[in-house]
């Protein structure tokens, strides 16, 4: 099942929490900031640190010690920067998928990865996010996106109303 709602991801209290990460998994603003703090940031600011560099479209696991059971570094595009950013957009959420499914995890919170400080269009970021969510609701018991501003949830229920009609 998958809803949308408004608020703060850090709210959520299901098994995984995405994380909008950089490549560095390094503590940054946005969304990010708001889990680093939730989470408590020198744990999980070492264990950020302990798995590297990351690819853009990657998804990796850490603990969310005192935030959830799991944090999700999903690594989205810069739309400046990245050739083919569609498809790099699509593949974090396939991976972040991937993730779920060797870890048997079955709740799962997103938040609209790239279109804060990355800059992907949110008109174009919501249907490919939408997409893969309906692919892979089937593997999963409840997938939820947190929407910290209204034009983000609005664009969101009505991109998912018409992929239901
Ligand atoms: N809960 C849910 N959504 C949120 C929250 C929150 N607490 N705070 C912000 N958002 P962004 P990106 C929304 O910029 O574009 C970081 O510095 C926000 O309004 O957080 O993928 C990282 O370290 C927007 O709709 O992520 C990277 O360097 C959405 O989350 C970089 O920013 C994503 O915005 C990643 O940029």
């Amino acid at each position: 099942m998958i809803k949308i709602v408004k608020g703060d991801i850090t709210s959520y209290k299901g098994e995984a929490i995405v994380n909008a990460a950089n490549r560095y998994l390094e503590p940054g603003s946005g969304v990010c900031g708001a889990i680093f703090s939730s989470a408590g940031y020198d744990k999980l600011y070492k264990a950020c640190k302990a798995l590297g560099e990351q690819e853009v479209g990657s998804a990796t696991l850490t603990s969310g010690f005192n935030l959830a059971k799991y944090i999700i570094h999903a690594v989205g595009p810069r739309c400046d920067i990245d050739p083919n950013p569609e498809q790099l957009l699509k593949e974090v959420y396939i991976n972040c998928f991937n993730v779920c499914k060797i870890n048997n995890i079955k709740t799962i919170a997103f938040p609209s990865i790239s279109t804060g400080i990355y800059r992907f269009p949110l008109d174009k970021a919501c249907p490919i996010a939408l997409q893969e969510m309906i692919k892979a609701s089937n593997q999963m018991d409840e997938i939820v996106v947190y929407c910290f501003d209204d034009i983000t949830y609005n664009t969101y229920i009505k991109t998912l109303e018409k992929f239901k009609r």
